[in-house]
């Protein structure tokens, strides 16, 4: 006999003479003449309720079946007796495939976050990032269908690389030299020469730049995977160790990338309500109450655009005192950002036309010669989740551009070469994957999004 999933078993539309249910053990409540086992196997949010009898010949090994403990139950499935359930399983024959003592650290009582994240290796096994994770997975197959529905073709631009994107030295170096003996140079430098690139090498902030080279020859193309930053930002929105997703446009100015930006996430939003609807409305329960609320909220309403001089304007007129006092020509600090999305706008706004002097080399330069076609996504409880804007196609600028940026044009060589050869204007933007997870679970901080999170200092599991 097969497993069943006790996904499938809830939604079973008969009752079944004979399942098999794998999984572990939540509860287990002992009655005289029987024991009720609430047994989850993370397909989905519930458990389903196991009934073994103490006339069973295995029931000798009840006592085994404790909390964390692995089951294996053979039975029958029928219509249950108590409320808040469809179906049970009187089980028949159970076994304790690999038992828990008491030291187990999921007992049922409530623990903190912050508990759970130091047992990131069992905090799966609980309701809260049970549903975490799969709602992941989801909209990680989501991300995929979205792109390849619209014909974007996926590309897997490289975790080593040896440019730094987003100009902003935030570089985890790849290397292969001896710490404590490098070879030096002449000058007394360390010879990077010899390292194991021939030259210095890094994890990627953005798989952008290389994106670019292929959407300037299919169109439209996607990347997604790990990106890595070394900054020291101790903060509930930053991971040394995050997962981007990175559309690149040919033919697509900076209103293109902002329809095709507010498209996508309220695709990802649809799809979380549609395929985890269970696992949304436990966050809404135990997370964030006005979640659902507010999602919906958002899948309503078109965003909210508004230019960075704007903006500046509106966080000048509010009244308030902010900690960073800011005028223009100023980094939005986070409680800006969030002042735009949750007080001022009350919804998701794009934020565009950044000062020059704040934005990255490859970000096309406007008119008035002192913005560049940037763009912010900001929403309400987080802050920014998309960074992207129209990249300069013109090759004259590009290089005046990197020579303000100090990158030297030898080491971007090929970047050059696409303004060289059937250059266009093109676009595209960053959506920061467990920022988004954040906003569609109402879970605060990301290291509860992520599997193992890599944050300064902390890297066990
Ligand atoms: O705004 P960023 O730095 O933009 C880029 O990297 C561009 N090259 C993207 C592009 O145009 N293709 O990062 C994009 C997004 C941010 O909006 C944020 O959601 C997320 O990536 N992000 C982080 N998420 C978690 N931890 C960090 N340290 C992050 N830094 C950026
Ligand atoms: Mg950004």
């Amino acid at each position: 006999m097969s497993r069943t999933l006790i996904k499938d078993a809830l939604l079973a539309a008969a009752p079944m003479e004979a399942i098999l249910l794998q999984g572990w053990v939540r509860t287990r409540r002992d009655a005289k003449a029987f024991s009720f086992i609430e047994l989850n196997d993370g397909s989905c949010l519930k458990g389903i309720q196991v009934i073994a009898d103490a006339s069973l010949p295995d029931y000798v090994h009840i006592a085994k079946a404790n909390t964390g403990a692995s089951l294996e139950v053979r039975g029958k499935l029928v219509a249950s007796k108590g409320s808040g359930q469809k179906w049970e399983v009187v089980a028949e024959k159970f076994t304790v495939v690999g038992e828990a003592d008491a030291t187990y650290p999921l007992q049922k009582k409530g623990h903190t976050l912050e508990f759970l994240r130091e047992i990131a290796h069992l905090r799966p096994r609980s309701n809260l990032f049970g549903a975490v994770f799969r709602v992941r997975s989801r909209l990680a197959y989501a991300i995929h269908q979205f792109f390849q529905a619209k014909g974007f073709c996926y590309v897997h631009t490289p975790i080593i690389t040896a440019s730094d994107c987003e100009g902003a030295g935030e570089l985890f170096r790849v290397s292969t030299l001896d710490p404590l003996h490098p070879p030096k140079t002449e000058q007394g430098a360390i010879d990077y020469t010899q390292d194991f690139f021939g030259k210095q090498a890094y994890l990627t902030v953005s798989g952008q730049l290389e994106a670019e080279i292929f959407a300037t020859a299919l169109s439209n193309v996607y990347t997604f995977g790990p990106t890595f930053r070394a900054e020291n930002s101790n903060t509930s929105r930053h991971a040394s160790e995050f997962w981007m997703i990175e559309p690149e446009i040919a033919f697509c100015d900076l209103q293109g990338n902002m329809d095709l930006a507010e498209e996508f996430v309220k695709y990802l939003i649809r799809d979380a309500k549609e395929h985890c609807a269970g696992d949304l409305e436990f966050f809404s329960k135990f997370v964030d109450k006005d979640l659902l609320v507010r999602l919906d909220f958002v899948l309503e309403r078109p965003f909210q655009r508004c230019s960075y001089t704007e903006a500046i304007d509106i966080l000048g007129r509010s009244g308030k005192t902010w900690e960073h006092p800011v005028a223009w020509g100023d980094n939005l600090q986070s409680e800006h950002e969030r002042f735009l999305a949750e007080e001022h706008f009350k919804c998701p706004v794009t934020v565009y036309n950044y000062p020059r002097t704040l934005k990255p080399f490859y970000m096309r330069v406007n008119e008035d010669g002192r913005t560049v076609t940037a763009m912010d996504l900001l929403v309400p409880g987080i802050g920014e989740i998309i960074g992207g804007s129209q990249r300069e196609e013109r090759l004259d600028v590009l290089r005046e551009n990197m020579r303000a940026h100090h990158l030297s044009e030898k080491d971007y060589w090929w970047y050059t070469d696409l303004r060289r050869y059937g250059t266009v204007p093109h676009s595209g933007f960053g959506l920061g994957f467990e920022r988004m997870l954040m906003f569609v679970t109402g879970v605060a901080n990301i290291r509860d999004v992520i599997p193992f999170a890599r944050t300064p200092g902390t890297v066990e599991f």
